[in-house]
């Protein structure tokens, strides 16, 4: 029986992973959930799960420091992510990790951090636990020559090209994932997208140079690799989440599930694409934050927070997203991104500019 704590359990991942603990109360026990403000909700999942509930700003990192779990699903938003990691780190608890920000402003810290105490990541993001299954049974990852991350493309994928007068209703209409209010938004721009490639290179070692991205609508194809002697492994499976959350939980075991299945002479046909740069500027901005170095992702991700929120709130159209991030990205000074207070600080320098610009 595996110990699980999780953090962010009245969110969507965490729904979703209270369902797959739920459906199979041999294999797991849960014993802290946490929520920032919804504090019903948490107590009834806690209630439900005979666990400890845990709300307010730093619940989560109590919830952590005050119980035991052989994992622990870190499923908040942002930068909130951060401090419980390293204290779940530090107690030696594996991370299931959904929080991607968590990878793609403090990626080197973290890594670092779980490779002292010998504590795994185990990916929840579909596409990052496709390419963990496809590299399942490969030895080391010399025999990788590319990661294919594929994207459904978003509410926007064929919209007209002027997005100026996108709404969030609209943004926040994605039409195969019923995820929360900022990744979902992330989504629509696939800056979300860009995340991942950081997140996969933090994850698998792999360079952003040899991490690409392919628009697949369908959402059935996860994600691939390609090997170094010609072969690519894809993982497919309808476009649940619970699978992944299942599989950080049990991998490489696999637990059954009555969960649909694949039905591919039904689907008929699956289709890719590449992305279009000039109708996502955000996938680019990422990887010059990655070639930028030091604290750049860390600035480009609190830019993207602050920049969903103004959109959201009315504050800033649709197109200030990716305006908003590139124009902190050129004037961001060079900032070491070596310890959590120097990514919170990063994060502090991204807001107060932005407050100062807009506010
Ligand atoms: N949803 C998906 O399918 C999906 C897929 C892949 C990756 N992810 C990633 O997983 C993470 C969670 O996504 P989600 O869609 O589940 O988000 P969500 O539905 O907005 O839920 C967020 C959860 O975190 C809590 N929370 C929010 N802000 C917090 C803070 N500052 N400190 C502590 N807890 C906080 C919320 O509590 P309250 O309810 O009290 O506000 C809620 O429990 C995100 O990083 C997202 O990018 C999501």
């Amino acid at each position: 029986m595996k110990k699980i704590a999780i953090l962010g359990v009245t969110g969507s991942i965490g729904g979703n992973a209270v369902d797959v603990v739920l459906s199979h109360p041999e294999a797991f026990k849960v014993t802290a959930v946490s929520a920032l403000k919804s504090r019903e909700a948490c107590e009834e999942a806690a209630r439900k799960l005979g666990a400890k509930a845990y709300v307010g700003e730093d619940a989560a990192t109590r919830a952590v420091e005050e119980n035991d779990a052989d994992i622990c699903l870190v499923a908040t938003v942002g930068l909130s992510g951060l401090k419980p990691t390293l204290a779940a780190i530090e107690k030696g608890m594996d991370i299931a990790l959904a929080t991607k920000e968590v990878m793609v402003m403090a990626g080197e810290l973290v890594t670092s951090a779980a490779k002292r105490k010998g504590v795994k990541f185990l990916p929840v993001d579909s596409e990052h636990s496709a390419i963990w299954q496809c590299l399942a049974g490969t030895e080391g990852n010399g025999a990788v020559d590319r990661l294919i991350l594929t994207a459904s493309g978003g509410p926007f994928l064929d919209a007209p090209s002027d997005l100026s007068a996108v709404t969030p209703a609209q943004a926040l209409n994605h039409p195969r994932w019923k995820m929360g209010p900022k990744v979902t938004v992330d989504s629509s721009t696939m800056m979300n997208k860009g995340f991942e490639i950081l997140e996969a290179r933090w994850l698998f070692g792999v360079p952003v140079d040899r991490i690409d991205v392919v628009v697949h609508p369908e959402s059935i194809v996860h994600s691939l690799v390609t090997f170094t002697d010609g072969a690519t492994l894809a993982q497919l499976s309808p476009p649940d989440m619970r699978v992944a959350i299942q599989y950080a939980l049990t991998g490489p075991k696999r637990l059954r599930s009555e969960r649909a299945r694949l039905d591919l002479a039904a689907l008929g046909a699956l289709t890719f694409r590449k992305p279009d740069p000039v109708r996502f500027p955000c996938l680019e901005l990422v990887k010059a934050s990655a070639r930028a170095g030091g604290c750049a992702s860390a600035v480009l991700a609190a830019a993207d927070e602050w920049a969903v929120d103004a959109f959201l709130s009315g504050r800033i159209p649709y197109t200030g997203i990716a305006k908003t991030v590139e124009e902190v990205l050129e004037h961001a000074p060079e900032m070491a991104c070596d310890s959590p207070e120097a990514v919170f600080e990063a994060a502090e320098w991204t807001r107060r500019r932005l407050e100062g610009l807009k506010g």
